[in-house]
């Protein structure tokens, strides 16, 4: 990772806690007005945190939303992000694309990104002027973790003149070595945006694959997977649907290409939400990380999510507590090495400003 840590100077020489001051963490208490102030988020969440928990997370919910007005803060966060964080403290929402073009968009000198690290980095890159926090330093990812700046350097070696087009899964070092940046839900665009016959498409060989079925270019790539997505089969998905025909089965382009095959629809994580809400099936199993189920079930109530449950313990570093830390004590910042920034903006830019 690129980030220094936490308590590290920007380019002012002060630390976010320094130019924002510090704030005593509130008293987390369950009490009427607590209780008043949050019933309507709880409406959200209910199928999810049964009530006799809610008052252990409703002070949290009611200080982080009081707290994020004071500091003049955006909470962005990931689809996989618990039902709490995504349906009672986050302004947006989204998947990785459409997180880094609300970045540019947010209205807010703080961005607080719920997250992993690359999502934070992402943001800072887009956003250079703004303090980006995250609640976890440490959430990390396998496939920005599969790959750094000196591997790319090496693969422009072996393969001269080859555009690079990297995942935007990956670190501010990697960006900076590359042509262009894509996520799941626009890599097939990027990849033929060169108009040439091979593009490298790094760091994730099952995403690369998956593209290589919809386009004509040839597609060299890198050993990167997901974790989390590499551990679903296409047999485990056919005995789900041997049991019950009727399921759909809605896959992430992170998957194998043999998941990918036996599903009935694959796209980015607001791809899927998107297919479930226009087509409303009657069961669904989302063959991706568990907490998307948890967020959509309430605005499709109709719909039966099957789940065979794979959880991104990165995205499952951030919660309540730490986001309110966070707002609290000006921590986690994010900060890129400038020699870094600026080509790895470069390539993110490219990618935001790609027409659709
Ligand atoms: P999306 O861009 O589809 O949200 O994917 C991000 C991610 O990390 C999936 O594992
Ligand atoms: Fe990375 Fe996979 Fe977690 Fe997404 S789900 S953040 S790709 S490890």
């Amino acid at each position: 990772m690129t980030a220094v840590s936490a308590s590290s100077p920007n380019v002012s020489g002060q630390t976010a806690a320094e130019r924002f001051g510090v704030i005593e963490r509130p008293k987390l208490e369950w009490n009427p007005e607590i209780e008043r102030e949050t019933a309507h988020l709880y409406e959200r969440v209910k199928d999810h945190i049964p009530e006799i928990e809610w008052p252990v997370y409703a002070p949290y919910v009611a200080a982080i939303n009081r707290l994020k007005k004071e500091r003049g803060a955006a909470i962005l966060a990931h689809n996989y992000q618990t039902p709490d964080i995504f349906h009672c403290v986050a302004d947006i929402v989204g998947d990785s694309l459409q997180l880094a073009k609300e970045a540019t968009q947010v209205d807010a000198q703080v961005i607080i990104q719920c997250g992993v690290h690359f999502m934070a980095e992402t943001s800072k890159l887009l956003n250079p002027e703004k303090t980006v926090l995250i609640p976890d330093m440490k959430a990390g990812c396998s496939l920005s973790e599969s790959i750094t700046g000196a591997d790319v350097r090496l693969l422009r070696e072996k393969y001269p003149g080859v555009p690079v087009v990297t995942y935007v899964n990956t670190s501010a070092e990697v960006k900076a070595e590359t042509d262009i940046c894509c996520t799941s839900s626009n890599a097939v665009q990027v990849v033929e945006s060169f108009g040439v016959d091979t593009v490298l498409c790094i760091p994730d060989e099952y995403l690369a694959q998956n593209v290589a079925k919809q386009t004509d270019v040839k597609i060299l790539t890198w050993k990167g997977h997901c974790e989390v997505h590499e551990r679903f089969t296409a047999e485990e998905l056919l005995a789900y649907k041997e049991a019950d025909p009727s399921i759909q089965i809605i896959a992430h382009p992170e998957c194998p290409t043999e998941v990918v095959d036996v599903a009935d629809y694959t796209g980015s994580t607001s791809g899927m939400i998107n297919y479930v809400r226009d087509q409303r099936p009657p069961k669904v199993l989302l063959v991706t990380e568990c907490s998307m189920a948890s967020n959509i079930q309430s605005s499709v109530p109709e719909v039966e999510f099957v789940k065979p449950c794979n959880l991104c313990p990165h995205m499952k570093r951030i919660t309540l507590p730490k986001i309110l830390d966070s707002l609290c004590f000006m921590t986690e910042e994010i900060h890129i090495d400038p020699d870094l920034a600026e080509p790895a903006r470069r390539a993110v830019e490219r990618m935001v400003n790609l027409k659709q």
